[in-house]
């Protein structure tokens, strides 16, 4: 028999649970329907940890949006650090001139990605740029990032689960969690 490694051993306390995901998601998604009825709304998502809250976002947002992927990495620095150098993986597939746009995003840290996305995003021309956020880690916040929709704040901690990865693992928890600070001191 195959043995599966076990991905929930690494986790040292789960931070958010399903449910408590499921619920805010609801809840942004209402606020979101509400604040956009009756205007163009399109939905830019960063791959790839936004994915998961990307997918259950926008079906419980109940208006009509169009959704847009952009894949960006930071380089330069480490895997649990931003370096603020951000290149451009996967662009918009559509334009958002004239369009009202909601960037959704898994977790700001320093703000460093999120602000050079915005500054590309602004370029575009379009009608609105507002940001949304699962995640929201203020304490080593570089750059100042306003968010209109924000699910949680946690405390300077690195996460995995629902997405967020760690050497690109751990994306398909259902959960947030604590990574145990051992797996990335001493990685052997
Ligand atoms: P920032 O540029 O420092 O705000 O970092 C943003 C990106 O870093 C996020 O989109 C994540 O990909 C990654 N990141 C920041 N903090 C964490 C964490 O605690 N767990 C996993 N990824 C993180």
């Amino acid at each position: 028999m195959t043995r599966r490694p076990d991905l929930t051993a690494d986790v040292s306390e789960i931070l958010l649970s399903e449910e408590q995901i499921q619920a805010k998601v609801l809840e942004l998604g209402r606020r979101i329907s509400d604040d956009f009825a009756g205007r163009e709304l399109t939905l830019v998502s960063v791959l790839k940890g936004s994915l998961p809250f990307m997918a259950d976002l926008m079906r419980a947002i109940t208006i009509p949006v169009q959704i847009d992927l952009m894949e960006v990495s930071s380089y330069g620095g480490t895997a649990t650090e931003s370096s603020g150098l951000v290149r451009i993986l996967k662009d918009l597939s559509s334009s958002i001139d004239g369009r009202h746009v909601l960037i959704v995003e898994d977790i700001i840290d320093t703000g460093l990605t999120l602000n050079y996305l915005v500054r590309y995003l602004r370029g575009k021309n379009p009608a609105s740029l507002k940001i949304c956020t699962l995640l929201d880690k203020p304490a080593r916040r570089i750059v100042e990032i306003a968010i209109d929709y924000r699910g949680f704040q946690i405390p300077d901690q690195f996460v995995i689960g629902y997405g967020l990865d760690y050497g690109e693992a751990y994306r398909n928890l259902r959960f947030v969690g604590v990574l145990r600070p051992e797996v990335y001191t001493d990685p052997d």
